[in-house]
């Protein structure tokens, strides 16, 4: 029989090319999200794709009796646990919100998982639990350190409450550290949908070349790289969500408490060469300007994944101009509607 799949947050960027992972290797997929920060119209386009229907749930997983009533109408095998805010920016004005949805979501989860006796789960966390660090590659054993960000310290609680979880409750989980996950589906009908103006830089490149946004300002050319500018680890989010796949597959067979993988490419690239990158594929020249630093940007960081790749048996099949390319025909079809 195939496994079902709870995906939280399955109708956003990363939850959305998870769930036509999940369902091209024949997991039955059930998906609550509460449209905070996607579209109900995903759900079509996830069946555009893989052909399947996608069950949704349109619910706040803090409504601890709706999230009950899923588990009462549906068998789920595992978790795969998306659903959080995520701006950094946004959550340093208003860490409150945070709090609640990341930390109180988490809690809701585990509560209704812990009662309906599903241990299986996947976790999305991010290396900004690294903080700032002068180390890369970065491996997992890294330590966690002073969250940067209000956002950062809701993936470091829950990291933790997931542990304890695991150690003291029978709870089955794996911890997935994202670096930059960028690019979207090949097929160009899903995508990064980011409300008003975009924080992240390959959101705010396609919308610039698209001429939504006048030119794109790069953060500061005094670092100590190469060139001068951040060096981030940008990983094509249909990889990503095929490391998802792998991670459920483990997670519903592991025998340990709890396991933590990067994922990333493990390589390392410079603002100015993901701009280069974009106008080779594009075709276009990035209206571009030098600025200031961005305050808490990491001067540098990459990772070492090569615990995901020789544990999960998953490695990256995208390449940087992969990443633009297909970013790019993601934004030219939402300009066309
Ligand atoms: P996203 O905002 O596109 O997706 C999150 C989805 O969860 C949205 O569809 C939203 O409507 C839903 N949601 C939020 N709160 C909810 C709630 N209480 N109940 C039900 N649904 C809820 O974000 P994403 O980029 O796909 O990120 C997914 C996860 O990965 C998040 O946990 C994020 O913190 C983590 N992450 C993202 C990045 C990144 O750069 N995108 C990097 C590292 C980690
Ligand atoms: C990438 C690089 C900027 C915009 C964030 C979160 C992190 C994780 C991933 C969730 C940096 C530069 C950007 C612009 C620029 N998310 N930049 N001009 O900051 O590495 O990571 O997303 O967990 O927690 O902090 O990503 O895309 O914002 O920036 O020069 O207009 O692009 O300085 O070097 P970041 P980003």
């Amino acid at each position: 029989m195939n496994k079902t799949i709870l995906v939280t947050g399955g109708l956003g960027y990363i939850g959305s090319h998870t769930v036509v992972e999940l369902q091209k290797n024949a997991y039955n997929v059930v998906v609550v999200d509460d449209l905070s920060n996607s579209k109900k119209e995903v759900a079509e386009r996830i069946t555009a794709i893989t052909g399947e229907p996608v069950k949704l749930y349109i619910s706040d997983i803090n409504d601890q009796d709706d999230l009950e009533a899923l588990f009462e109408l549906e068998a789920i095998d595992g978790v795969v646990h998306f659903a959080a805010f995520k701006s950094v920016g946004e959550s340093v004005n208003e860490p409150f919100k945070y709090y609640a949805n990341n930390i109180g979501g988490m809690i809701a989860l585990q509560k209704v998982m812990n009662k309906h006796r599903v241990s299986s789960v996947v976790f999305s966390s991010s290396c900004t639990v690294y903080g700032d660090t002068k180390q890369s590659p970065i491996d997992e054993t890294h330590p966690v350190v002073d969250a940067i960000s209000p956002y950062g310290t809701t993936k470091i609680v829950c990291e933790q409450i997931l542990k304890d979880l695991c150690k003291h409750s029978g709870v089955k989980g794996v911890i997935l550290r994202y670096f930059n996950p960028v690019g979207a589906h090949p097929s160009a009908r899903i995508g990064e949908l980011p409300l008003g103006v975009p924080n992240n830089l390959v959101p705010y490149i396609t919308q610039t070349a698209a001429g939504i946004r006048e030119k794109l300002t790069v953060f500061g050319n005094d670092y100590n790289t190469p060139d001068g500018t951040n060096i981030r680890d940008y990983i094509h989010v249909v990889d990503l969500a095929k490391a998802h796949v792998k991670a459920m597959d483990y997670a519903l067979t592991m025998d340990q408490e709890y396991d933590i993988f990067n994922l990333g490419t493990g390589k390392g690239h410079s603002v100015l060469e993901v701009i280069k990158a974009f106008e080779k594929v594009s075709g276009t020249d990035l209206p571009h300007v030098i600025g200031d630093r961005r305050t808490g940007d990491v001067e540098q960081i990459w990772a070492d994944a090569s615990k995901a790749e020789n544990k999960l048996e998953w490695t990256c099949q995208y390449d940087m101009e992969d990443m633009m390319d297909t970013a790019w025909k993601w934004q030219q079809s939402l300009g066309a509607g």
